[in-house]
């Protein structure tokens, strides 16, 4: 059975994860309509003031260094907001922008929902506010063309935004951060928020992943493809090797799931990894984007250390 919401290339690609490597990638339950189970998540995370609320708070924080040259010699700012969600994480930088500056506001997802859902947000807030929009998936390196010509037209700022742990969804963050400075240039900055840990902070976090809301999340597209999954079935880890969290199906009887033509069949007690989210180390982290050519202009790190915003840029020289 075929529900049909991911296009065929989208299909391949699934049947070849789940057949070749056993995983259910965490970006297609985006773009089904399980995306609004993600905003939920969000919502509830914001009101009960945990993750998400740390991380705005950084954000918040820290903007009037991030954004200190935004309107000096600029006519406009455009803000490429990677991996939108909903925009919410964007209010506060459109606020901290608008006085001073014209603003364009770009949103960048695998999700035309959640395209719809960002473009929402900011015209309701910031009705004056022009809005674009970029279906894209970040694992595939392509230079994003339309973002080029607009992000080099003079007295232009462009700040990119990668938010709410999306950098930590990548198994490998490398080749991510990779595609996406295809479409920098050596003055743009690309402000990052991801969790960070220790790991003895990661067992806190593997409570925050054990959910009903979060089971529902990313089991979403197998059942959306018609595999039963329960939730007496899902069980959640610290791999501590790779500093990150695991969520997993073991399957508890023989199951198969159709996919453009094609049967995949698990035997029961077989596991399917759904999703991971890193949780990387200070260090770890600033060698990474300094690995992918990225130069730190700021990074700071909440009280309880397990948030941190960076702004990074593209360079040619690597330390
Ligand atoms: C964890 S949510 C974060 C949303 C938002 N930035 C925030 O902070 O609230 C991840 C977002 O990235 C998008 N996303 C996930 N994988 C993607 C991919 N491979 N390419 C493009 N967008 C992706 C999802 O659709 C979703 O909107």
């Amino acid at each position: 059975m075929s529900s049909g919401y991911l296009n065929q290339n989208q299909e391949l690609e699934f049947l070849s994860a789940l057949d070749s490597r056993a995983v259910s990638p965490l970006k297609f339950t985006y773009i089904g309509d399980s995306y609004h189970r993600w905003i939920d998540i969000a919502k509830k995370s914001r009101e009960e003031m945990t993750i998400q609320f740390e991380e705005n708070i950084l954000k918040t924080e820290s903007l009037p260094f991030i954004l200190r040259e935004a309107a000096h010699d600029t006519d406009t700012v455009n803000v490429v907001d990677f991996g939108c969600g909903d925009g919410m994480p964007m209010i506060p930088v459109l606020e901290y922008l608008l006085p001073s500056v014209r603003v364009r506001y770009i949103a960048v997802d695998i999700s035309p929902k959640m395209i719809e859902a960002a473009k929402r947000t900011v015209s309701e807030r910031f009705p004056g506010v022009e809005i674009l929009s970029v279906l894209f998936d970040f694992e595939k390196g392509e230079v994003l063309q339309d973002i080029l010509k607009l992000t080099k037209a003079p007295r232009t700022r462009n700040y990119f935004f990668l938010l709410g742990n999306t950098l930590g969804n990548f198994d490998n963050t490398d080749k991510v951060l990779s595609n996406l400075k295809l479409s920098m240039f050596p003055n743009d900055a690309l402000v990052i928020g991801n969790q960070i840990s220790n790991s003895l902070a990661s067992q806190r976090f593997v409570e925050y992943y054990r959910t009903r809301e979060v089971f529902d999340l990313v089991s979403s597209t197998l059942t959306g493809y018609g595999m039963r999954c329960s939730f007496k079935e899902y069980s959640v880890r610290w791999n501590d090797a790779k500093k990150q969290i695991e969520m997993f199906l073991t399957m508890g009887s023989d199951k198969r799931i159709s996919l453009v033509g094609h049967d995949v069949e698990f035997e029961k007690g077989e596991e399917l990894l759904m999703a991971v989210s890193k949780k990387f180390a200070e260090e770890t982290i600033v060698q990474t984007f300094n690995d992918v050519g990225f130069r730190m202009d700021f990074f700071s790190v909440n009280k309880k250390k397990n948030v941190c915003i960076a702004s990074i840029s593209p360079t040619r020289y690597r330390s």
